[in-house]
């Protein structure tokens, strides 16, 4: 039987989603400003790039070439050649490059497609007043029609609003984000200065609740043992 796992160059993370990233699907980080969405995604995509796959990554805050290489060391060009990416620079121009990736996707073959962050530019949307979520449900669509079509794994990044009421976090995009993510792992910062945690939030074939510790290095992440 063909394998329907990525790596998500963790073996702790790969250990909590149950041996890896699900192609087909779509994965979910969300937490907190520096919880560490962007590290795993980065970590992810070295991870593929060095199994020979390219990515796609399409990321809304800006790339920082400079942590690919703490990531990717002494591979950084060599691996960066079949790292497609794209900067959309407001909501639109995102909806626009999901649809653009296809002729990428169809070409190059990628076994992993990122968006990081999948709400950043939304959230901008919505604090003027659009209807924003419609859009953001019709993008993230787009992107699981990917997933399936072309046997992707797909992760998405979502940023974190307060409930006030409940005193707790929870990722922005509503319930339509949480159900078109098969996978959702939550991040956050410790009390103790720089320890943070990933945590199983919601899955299809494993238990929720399940987590690990991490701090976040130069080259990634570290695992306690
Ligand atoms: N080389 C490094 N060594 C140690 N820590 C680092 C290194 N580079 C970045 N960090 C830490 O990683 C954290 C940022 O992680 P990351 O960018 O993955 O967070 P994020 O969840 O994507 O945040 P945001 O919501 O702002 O996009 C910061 O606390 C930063 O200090
Ligand atoms: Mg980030």
């Amino acid at each position: 039987m063909k394998t329907d796992r990525l790596s998500s160059g963790n073996s702790a993370l790969d250990r909590l989603l149950g041996g890896g990233l699900e192609t087909r699907t779509v994965s979910q980080f969300y937490g907190s400003p520096a919880s560490g969405k962007s590290t795993l995604c980065m970590i992810a995509a070295v991870a593929c790039l060095r199994a020979g796959h390219p990515v796609v990554f399409i990321d809304s805050e800006g790339f920082s070439i400079e942590r690919f290489r703490q990531i990717a060391g002494e591979d950084t060009e060599r691996l960066a050649d079949k790292l497609f990416l794209f900067e959309p620079i407001d909501f639109d121009h995102q909806g626009t490059m999901i649809a653009e990736a296809d002729k990428i996707i169809k070409t190059q073959k990628p076994q992993l497609f990122i968006i990081d962050s999948a709400t950043a530019l939304y959230r901008t949307d919505l604090e003027k007043g659009r209807d924003a979520m419609q859009q953001l449900t019709r993008q993230m669509i787009h992107i699981l029609g990917y997933a399936k079509r072309y046997e992707l794994a797909v992760i998405i990044t979502n940023q974190v609003y307060m409930d006030t009421t409940r005193n707790t976090f929870y990722g922005l995009g509503g319930t339509a984000l949480e159900h078109l993510s098969k996978a959702i792992v939550r991040l956050e910062r410790l009390p103790t200065p720089g320890q943070r945690r990933a945590t199983l939030v919601k899955h299809r074939s494993q238990p929720e609740g399940g987590s690990f510790d991490f701090e976040i290095v130069q080259d990634g992440i570290k695992t306690k043992a």
